[in-house]
């Protein structure tokens, strides 16, 4: 009888630890604009609030921002005698409620970063121990998505830490978007989906397309060191769970080509689109980027299937994203230094994909292709694919089934 008492309960523990995390969140990859990569730890009140009035005017409000994510660097460096964190009342003076208030008022979501660790990663008061008190304090403050990192963290386990903090969100019952950031060591992918609703799966990203930036003890990665580390990772993505390749460096100094061919491959992975530049003096061709609904509605497909690269030869690589309604998204990418003639025969090149059960031979099937950068008609796949792309330039094309009769 106590064996089966212990059984039972250990049973309704499993379920409610398993059952923590909110449904019905992010079912299309998150957007929003992290402070991290351009601001690091130099952020304040008057940041937030011209950021999100810059997600406003700009129109990526209306193409499908939201988050407005504050990283590392928002806390005083003690906790208080309570034992509660306080956001550094030189960079916040009024508090961190009036922030989200005002990031509310805009019809935007708002949300923090703190770590699992003992501190954060620029060294700040982490949450460990404190699990419970600050997912309250975040409920208080009117939070909306949580970024929460793994430095500091020796000798704990990953997936009950991360479990722990979920279930404090859970007990402080307001709708949080968890992201995990442990930068894959552990593997999340193959236990976080019942944790969050996103988890890195790489160390940092830098702004660069395509270098590593080393840093003695850790590596930072260019956009294209990220993306090979991703591909055998898209059968753990979908609606609620995404894999997070970390946040856009579109705008903080690639060339105008690395910036589109960036964020079309962040696109064409279902990533969540956090934007990491600043807002507030975005120039045209980068506001155009973050504007081209038909390119986020790539991202924002309601299938949720992270493309892949169908084709790679002499660094061109062809990537495939199934979408709704029987339509394709294909990407042409040159990850090379030089100019790249394109002369792409479809018919030589079928589409076949175990996880979606895709399987497309262009010899008998017809696909009309819009381009999505120009939005123009540009024929269909019973002719080749003819274009030249510049070094580290990539092209976005939607296929649509062709309607018979
Ligand atoms: C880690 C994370 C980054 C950022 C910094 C803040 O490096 O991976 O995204 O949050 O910490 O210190």
């Amino acid at each position: 009888m106590k064996k089966l008492i212990i059984v039972i309960a250990a049973y309704f523990f499993a379920v409610t630890v398993q059952a923590q995390k909110f449904k019905d969140l992010a079912l299309t990859p998150p957007m929003g604009w992290n402070s991290w990569n351009t601001f690091q730890t130099n952020i304040n009140e008057k940041l937030v609030m011209e950021t999100a009035d810059s997600m406003v005017s700009s129109g990526m409000k209306d193409a499908g921002f939201n988050y407005i994510v504050l990283d590392d660097g928002w806390m005083a460096m003690e906790r208080n005698v309570n034992g509660d964190l306080i956001p550094d009342p030189l960079k916040f003076p009024r508090g961190m409620k009036v922030v989200a208030d005002y990031v509310h008022s805009k019809g935007l979501k708002f949300g923090l970063y703190n770590c699992a660790g003992t501190k954060t990663c620029a060294g700040y008061p982490g949450t460990r121990g404190y699990e419970y008190q600050d997912a309250r304090l975040y409920a208080a403050i009117g939070i909306d998505y949580l970024k929460f990192d793994w430095c500091s963290s020796d000798g704990q386990n990953a997936k009950e830490s991360y479990t722990t903090m979920s279930k404090a969100i859970a007990v402080a019952k307001r709708p949080v978007i968890f992201s995990l950031c442990e930068w894959g060591n552990n593997k999340p992918w193959e236990w976080a989906a019942a944790v969050g609703q996103l988890w890195r799966t790489t160390g940092d990203i830098s702004n660069c397309f395509d270098c590593l930036k080393d840093h003695g003890t850790w590596s930072q990665l260019g956009a294209m060191q990220i993306v090979d580390k991703q591909k055998d990772l898209r059968k753990y993505a979908g609606p609620g769970h995404w894999n997070d390749p970390d946040m856009l460096e579109v705008g903080n100094g690639l060339t105008p080509q690395e910036n589109f061919a960036h964020f079309a491959i962040w696109c064409m992975m279902s990533a969540p689109l956090i934007t990491g530049n600043d807002l507030r003096k975005m120039p045209e061709d980068v506001k155009s980027i973050f504007t081209n609904k038909a390119i986020i509605a790539i991202d924002q497909d309601k299938l949720g299937v992270q493309g892949f690269p169908y084709f790679i030869k002499d660094s061109l690589e062809v990537w495939v994203k199934p979408l709704e309604n029987d339509a394709l998204a294909i990407c042409f990418l040159n990850r090379s230094n030089k100019e790249k003639p394109v002369n792409f025969n479809w018919k030589d090149y079928p589409i076949i994909d175990s996880l979606t059960k895709l399987n497309i031979d262009f010899t008998t099937a017809k696909y009309d292709i819009i381009n999505l950068y120009s939005k123009k008609e540009t024929g269909s796949t019973a002719k080749n694919f003819k274009g030249k792309l510049l070094p580290h330039e990539a092209i976005i094309l939607k296929l649509s089934s062709t309607k018979k009769g």
